[in-house]
């Protein structure tokens, strides 16, 4: 029997959502590359994202920065000294684990007694050693000392060094945020669970920039704000989501105070979403290392100082694995799968099926294509039985099924086929328009 998070796969690579990167060569590990449906549901949720944070936050604005940069930039920020994962290697096999990870699950921090999950044998691993996250590649033409550069871990650094340009131009006053979201890189060693872990992946990230004695009340804020988006924008089960709180020992090298938004997947609780309180500590490295003074003039006190910084970080492609997960239904009843995606996000709104392929249907269905296509993403489908069709469809997660038939063709209606209750209803062509619209509102 597959696992749930098996048949979501094989969902993805059928359907178009998701493959494997370099599928012909035998893959590449942890990348993966975005099909047709996967990329419209990816921009749908980035969107999503992207207009809460820059539209209904007018003290938000955006930003999209380098993915390279200066390598100092990666010694301020603690990169390069921090950003490690303690790795062990079994002897007898050669695997590689996570030692957190692994001592975690055997419960037991005594090496000697901890079996390989691969081989089996104990008393067989390398004492933990520190592993850098970062990829590392060289500028210009020749790679000699100097030209080192490093793909960024994180999207938010470009967010601080550009924060006085950006609080400048746009005459932000104390407290506001720059949003950003982008590709991030980490040579991570353990890449599982589909895309829930990757070397490449894209991050939403946002920086608000508060006064140092706000933090904790603008802390309070994002946190509900941001658990509140995976509710009420993204539709998530309530129940499968919950907050941990970040302990000593699992503080991030600059944060103060850190909590997750967890979402329970297939596989257990993981992290979605971090939310932190990194102080000024950022500011304070870049003001030491670049030799610039990051201080902000509050007008209105005449007072200068370095704010502090309550940061949201999302991760893009786990956030759609989340949405993959929570709308994943076996309907057993009806012997199909269903995406159950709310019509917001799906990536195809509505397919357009002429019942047969002769006596004008085709040239109805392709006008009602044409009316409908330059405010949705439609499909046109004149492929096998109308059954097989929107069954296809609804693995893709299609929240409309339309059928011209014969009668169109005298009265100007069609057939509506709602995805998740199968049900039925006759609907004028110009009533589809709106139930679409209102249906993504
Ligand atoms: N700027 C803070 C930061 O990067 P993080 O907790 O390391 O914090 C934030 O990462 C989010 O980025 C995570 O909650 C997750 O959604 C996403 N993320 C991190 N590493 C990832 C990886 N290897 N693959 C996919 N997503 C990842």
């Amino acid at each position: 029997m597959k696992n749930t998070i098996e048949k979501i796969v094989s969902l993805c690579k059928r359907r178009g959502f998701i493959y494997q990167s370099s599928d012909i060569y035998g893959g590449f590990s942890a990348v993966y590359d975005y099909g047709p449906l996967g990329v419209e549901l990816k921009n749908n949720i980035s969107k999503l994202w992207w207009e809460n944070m820059t539209l209904l936050n007018e003290n938000i604005v955006g930003l999209d920065s380098g993915i390279l940069m200066h390598p100092k930039i990666w010694e301020a920020s603690g990169h390069i000294d921090a950003f490690n994962d303690p790795l062990v290697d079994c002897k007898q096999c050669k695997s590689r684990y996570r030692a957190d990870e692994i001592s975690e699950v055997f419960q037991s921090i005594d090496w000697k007694t901890i079996k390989c999950p691969n081989c089996g044998a104990t008393d067989c691993f390398t004492e933990p050693r520190q592993f850098n996250l970062m990829f590392k590649t060289s500028v210009g033409p020749i790679a000699e000392s100097g030209t080192e550069a490093y793909l960024r871990p994180e999207t938010a650094q470009g967010i601080y060094v550009n924060y006085l340009n950006v609080q400048g131009a746009m005459r932000l006053k104390i407290p506001f945020g720059i949003a950003q979201i982008g590709k991030a890189f980490r040579n991570e060693i353990i890449a599982r669970n589909f895309i829930f872990r990757t070397r490449e992946f894209e991050q939403m990230e946002m920086q608000y920039f508060v006064k140092p004695d706000a933090d904790n009340d603008a802390m309070k804020h994002w946190k509900e704000t941001r658990f509140q988006f995976y509710t009420k924008y993204l539709y998530l089960n309530k129940s499968k989501i919950r907050f941990h709180k970040h302990g000593d020992g699992e503080l991030a090298h600059y944060a103060k105070e850190a909590w997750d938004i967890e979402y329970e997947f297939p596989f257990g609780w993981s992290e979605i979403e971090g939310i932190h309180n990194r102080t000024d500590y950022d500011l304070i490295r870049h003001q030491e290392f670049s030799g610039k003074n990051l201080l902000y003039f509050d007008q209105v006190n005449n007072e200068r100082f370095l704010p502090y910084i309550i940061e949201t970080s999302a991760g893009l492609n786990r956030m759609l694995l989340t949405v993959l997960a929570d709308s994943y239904w076996e309907d057993e009843e009806n012997n199909r799968l269903v995406m159950k995606l709310h019509p917001r996000l799906a990536p195809i709104k509505a397919v357009i099926c002429p019942l047969t392929k002769k006596d004008g249907l085709p040239e109805k269905a392709r006008q009602i294509m044409n009316m409908l296509k330059h405010n949705f993403k439609i499909i046109y489908d004149q492929q096998g039985s109308i059954g097989k069709r929107y069954y296809r469809q609804d693995e893709a997660g299609t929240p409309f099924g339309i059928t011209v038939d014969h009668q169109s063709l005298q009265d100007e209606t069609v057939t509506i086929r709602y995805r998740d209750s199968q049900k039925q209803d006759r609907l004028s062509i110009n009533q589809i328009k709106p139930l679409i619209e209102d249906s993504i509102k």
